[in-house]
């Protein structure tokens, strides 16, 4: 596997939230209101790329994680203060279009696959994909040894109390990545016992993260021994020279298809339907893995990544976006989380 330059420590623990401007010099320029739900490092890329080719327009970005930040486009509904919503996983940017946050951008998506226009159908064009990655399962391999604990191969095995305090998940309010788990938990066993597995395997958690790649980088730095996440955050940490090993749960997994949206009412709407084109080209979808983001891309012309998780060998579930990015659903799953599940420390 190609090596990566290692990414300094404190940019595995940067925070979930920090602001990037790319100031133009010139005068009257223009403004986007970013929120980026991405990793740091490619949200950075692409609005230094953005900026490259559009000196007009003034790029103020903030990273924040799926849920939190369909929280914050619903508390400014009426007056959004954000233009384009930038990344994260396909439901809450469905559940923003369903409830009227977000409003079709027109873009042209012929270029685009199957699963990513898809998202535009569902939503009448208000969002469309522009990843798409697979969930799994990370272990320390060298914390593991130490305890002697046989690495997972299923979802099942993390209910074992062989794991008790090793695993970390993100929570699902927050995150998209552990909503996409809590969906594919329900469609893999059913509601009810999802809720039932989820509670054993949370027995053995020992944190609910804000983000959904922190637990992978806890499990890199041999914090934890187990994380759940997405493939390609793992990868890329694999990557760089850290003892994990990924694993595709035997039972089979759910998988996102990353978004991008225009907020309804945004204030810059020309510049935000700039963005949405822009992210959707097959060059600025290729530069992913310049950074270490690996999911497949969109564009069918933008090229894969060797190290991007290969989908087709994986054993997916049709993963069903229009049920589980429905406002109802993700309300009614949330609260039975919340109840039955819980996080005991929430951040
Ligand atoms: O790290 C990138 C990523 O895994 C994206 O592929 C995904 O859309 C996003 O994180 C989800 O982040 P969160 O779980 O924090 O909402």
């Amino acid at each position: 596997m190609k090596k990566f330059g290692i990414v300094p420590l404190l940019a595995l623990v940067a925070s979930t939230s920090s602001f990037t401007i790319a100031a133009s010099t010139t005068a009257n320029a223009d403004e986007l209101n970013l929120v980026c739900s991405a990793e740091q490092d490619w949200c950075d890329l692409m609005v230094a790329a953005f900026g490259a080719e559009h000196d007009d327009i003034d790029v103020l970005m903030v990273r924040k994680s799926t849920g939190e930040t369909l929280a914050q486009i619903r508390a400014e509904a009426g007056n959004p203060k954000i233009d384009v919503w930038w990344g994260g996983t396909g439901d809450p940017h469905l559940i923003a279009a369903e409830e009227g946050l977000s409003q079709p951008s027109g873009v042209d998506t012929s270029e685009l696959l199957g699963w990513a226009q898809n998202m535009s159908q569902i939503s009448e064009g208000k969002t469309v994909g522009i990843y798409a990655g697979a969930l799994g399962i990370a272990y320390n391999a060298d914390i593991l040894k130490k305890l002697n604990v046989e690495p997972p191969q299923c979802w099942a095995d993390l209910e074992d109390p062989r794991f008790f305090g090793e695993i970390q998940v993100a929570n699902p309010n927050s995150s998209g990545t552990a909503y996409t788990e809590l969906a594919t938990f329900v469609q893999l066993f059913g509601e009810d016992q999802a809720m039932v597995k989820l509670a054993a395997i949370g027995k053995n958690v020992n944190s609910y993260t804000k983000s959904g790649s922190a637990p992978s980088k806890a499990a890199a730095r041999g914090e934890t021994g187990v994380s759940i996440g997405f493939m390609h955050d793992m990868v890329n940490l694999a990557a760089q020279g850290f003892p994990l090993k990924i694993v595709a749960p035997c039972e089979g997994t759910g998988y996102e298809v990353g978004a991008v949206s225009i907020i309804n009412g945004a204030k810059n709407e020309d510049a935000a339907k700039k963005w949405v084109e822009f992210s959707l080209r097959a060059d600025i979808q290729s530069r992913g893995p310049e950074v270490g983001s690996f999911q497949v891309p969109s564009n069918s012309n933008a090229k894969v990544a060797p190290e991007s998780p290969d989908l087709a060998s994986i054993k997916l579930i049709d993963y069903d976006f229009a049920t589980y990015g429905s406002s109802e659903t993700r309300k009614r799953l949330l609260a039975r989380w919340d109840k039955e599940v819980g996080d005991p420390n929430p951040q």
